[in-house]
């Protein structure tokens, strides 16, 4: 009988592109691998010849891509001796952290801005036992503070200015490219403290420099495309912003930290930022649920919302292979699910066949 090599997880799987040697012990959770999900009927719905897959992150082992960092983040952090680790968090970050401190045997501090954070990210991070610290204030007010605290307290900051982050992150690139066999024509993605675009652009960078057998590299890189919430959209102002709203609380980000990477890769890229409305992002979130049975987060309905609008007005031509990141599990966020399905109508019924029997018979 064949065996199969057990999939371990992407520091296994990228080892040799990754800055870990043989004596490295890898904090693991089987975490990447994730789907690389073809839309079949919202192509159809829209009318347009387009090719769009979903690079479906919220299957990582704490439910965001925020997993790949920190395999690689915490991976290093206890190979330098770290004791304990820290972050600033919209709520996917602190989860991701909290694991894999738990893992390694040590500590995690999160910092997350109180009563702004989604219910399933906030009962993950306590289940796995982090020390959380609400601040009275919002996610960039917690980097601007944790980026000070490492000269203050023995913590190692696990936050994406944490070069390794990156650096893990980047494997969502190869493995796109593992799978469609050449990198895709546009990549779409949300976009908040920027690193995941600067990690995607990173990956895409470095693989197209050695894939035998394929034209130019400036052609084997996709168009980036980067979208933001209306309310937080520093990149489409130009500037970072003070007071940044969003329902999608998890790009809830006035002064992303990766702000020189992320233009660079939509300058070499020759792409794009844009923004779409909290209504434009939960109706996306809505469509791939109920025309795809895709269940993200809103904040990752950010991509195709802006997919959707930039292929609607031709900016993307027909004809294009295109690849959204869904970069969170919808279910991190039962409120906003629930508040969008309010036209829902669950029925309520006595427990025997009959009365079920009708309620099936009534709505057909
Ligand atoms: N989507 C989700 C679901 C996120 O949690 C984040 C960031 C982003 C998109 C944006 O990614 O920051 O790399 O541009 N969440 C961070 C956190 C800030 O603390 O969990 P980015």
């Amino acid at each position: 009988m064949a065996t199969q090599q057990r999939y371990t997880g992407l520091i296994e799987r990228y080892r040799s592109r990754l800055p870990v040697s043989a004596s490295t012990r890898l904090i693991s959770l089987c975490e990447g691998n994730t789907p690389l999900i073809r839309l079949e009927n919202i192509p159809r719905l829209i009318g347009k010849d387009v090719d769009i897959y979903v690079k479906f992150e919220g299957l990582n082992p704490t439910g965001s891509f925020k997993d790949r960092g920190m395999t690689m983040a915490v991976t290093k952090a206890v190979e330098e001796g770290s004791q304990a680790i820290i972050c600033a968090s919209t709520g996917n970050t602190s989860a991701s952290a909290a694991a894999y401190a738990v893992r390694a045997g040590i500590k995690a501090f999160v910092l997350i801005p109180e009563g702004k954070i989604a219910l399933g990210k906030l009962a993950q991070t306590l289940m796995y036992g982090a020390q959380i610290i609400q601040i009275n204030g919002n996610f960039d007010a917690g980097m601007n503070i944790v980026k000070q605290i490492a000269d203050h307290a023995p913590v190692a900051i696990v936050n994406s200015i944490n070069p390794f982050r990156l650096q893990g992150q980047k494997t969502a690139a190869f493995e796109i490219i593992d799978e469609l066999g050449g990198a895709p024509d546009y990549h779409c993605l949300p976009v908040g403290n920027a690193g995941n675009i600067s990690a995607y652009w990173m990956g895409y960078t470095e693989y197209a420099q050695d894939l035998p057998g394929l034209p130019a590299v400036t052609d084997r890189r996709p168009i980036m495309c980067g979208y933001q919430a209306a309310g937080a959209a520093p990149f489409v102002a130009g500037k970072m912003i003070d007071h940044p709203e969003t329902v999608a609380t998890a790009i809830r980000i006035g002064h992303p930290q990766s702000w020189d990477l992320a233009w660079k890769a939509q300058q070499e890229s020759g792409g794009w930022f844009d923004s779409q409305t909290d209504q434009q992002i939960l109706a996306a979130q809505k469509m791939l649920s109920q025309y795809e049975g895709v269940f993200c987060e809103p904040a990752s309905a950010a991509s195709l919302a802006g997919a959707l609008q930039d292929i609607g007005s031709g900016k993307i031509p027909e004809g294009s292979r295109i690849v959204c990141t869904l970069t969170g599990n919808g279910i991190k966020d039962p409120d906003i699910a629930i508040s969008q399905c309010k036209d829902a109508h669950p029925v309520t019924i006595e427990a025997n066949l009959e009365a079920v029997k009708k309620a099936i018979l009534d709505s057909m």
